[in-house]
């Protein structure tokens, strides 16, 4: 079981993405935990103020660090497990987020999402609560709920229970750095268009290396870096291979050299 929280001025847009389909369905079946914690909800401010003007000028408000303090409180404490908890500030300026990254985050029994707004929050509370500085990509978006929503979707899915045995066939795409390769379905015959005939010869030998060729192709066209990165990873199993065979032949030597060389009584 996951609990996200997820510390947002808007709970109605994070609340309403994250309980449709897969995910929604995860929650209905206790796999996960979403709450969504409005900020707001926490300012002291008489007129449920949450931001202000930076210092030394320049352009647009930031989100005061008081209110995000105690609603970051009030959440650590109804948390039931015991160890701190990783605390991600979902903003341009941190380290991009990627299927490992999901991979890692979904063992955890707790995690926590800042969604700044504005043109950010105050440094200090920064400073004291997160642990990670997570970005989706290179873009700037107008506040971090799609981020959190998109981070919370890619980890979901890592863990146990959420997808189902047929749904988690597709989970490890990305791990071996090639892309999915292409799929058909029903008619055989579309546009004038026909499904590869390899596919339909039940010849499961030829479809798997057929749809290795294929996802071959296609990261070597649409996804350049990731191919580097698979050639790198097949060469380091092919020397990972050559080394065992080698240790294997040296061990063989030994013990013959020993029985030659024993003694015979
Ligand atoms: N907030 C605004 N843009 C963002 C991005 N690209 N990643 C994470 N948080 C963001």
């Amino acid at each position: 079981m996951m609990n996200f929280h997820i510390l947002t001025l808007f709970p109605d847009m994070v609340i309403q993405g994250l309980h449709t389909s897969i995910i929604g369905r995860a929650v209905q079946n206790g796999y996960l935990n979403i709450e969504a914690v409005n900020i707001r909800d926490y300012t002291l401010d008489k007129h449920k103020k949450v931001d202000d003007y930076p210092y030394g000028g320049g352009a647009g408000m930031l989100m005061q660090a008081q209110p995000v303090y105690d609603a970051y409180k009030a959440v650590e404490q109804r948390m039931t497990s015991k160890k701190p908890p990783r605390v991600i500030y979902v903003t341009p300026q941190g380290r991009v987020f990627q299927q490992q990254m999901a991979r890692e985050l979904a063992k955890e029994d707790d995690l926590i999402f800042l969604c700044g707004h504005y043109e950010g929050i105050d440094e200090r509370v920064l400073e004291e609560i997160v642990t990670d500085y997570v970005s989706i990509g290179d873009y700037v978006l107008t506040g971090g709920e799609l981020p959190a929503m998109v981070m919370i979707d890619a980890i979901s899915r890592m863990v146990p229970g959420v997808l189902s045995n047929e749904e988690s066939g597709e989970t490890e795409s990305f791990a071996g750095n090639l892309l999915e390769y292409p799929q058909y379905s029903r008619p055989e015959n579309w546009h004038g268009k026909c499904v590869p005939e390899v596919l339909l010869s039940g010849n499961h030998a030829n479809i798997a290396k057929w749809r290795l060729e294929m996802a071959i192709e296609r990261t070597k066209e649409r996804r350049p870096d990731l191919y580097t990165a698979y050639e790198e990873q097949v060469r380091q199993e092919e020397e990972r291979i050559e080394r065992e065979k080698a240790e294997a032949r040296r061990l063989r030597r030994l013990a013959r050299s020993n029985t030659e060389s024993a003694p015979d009584c």
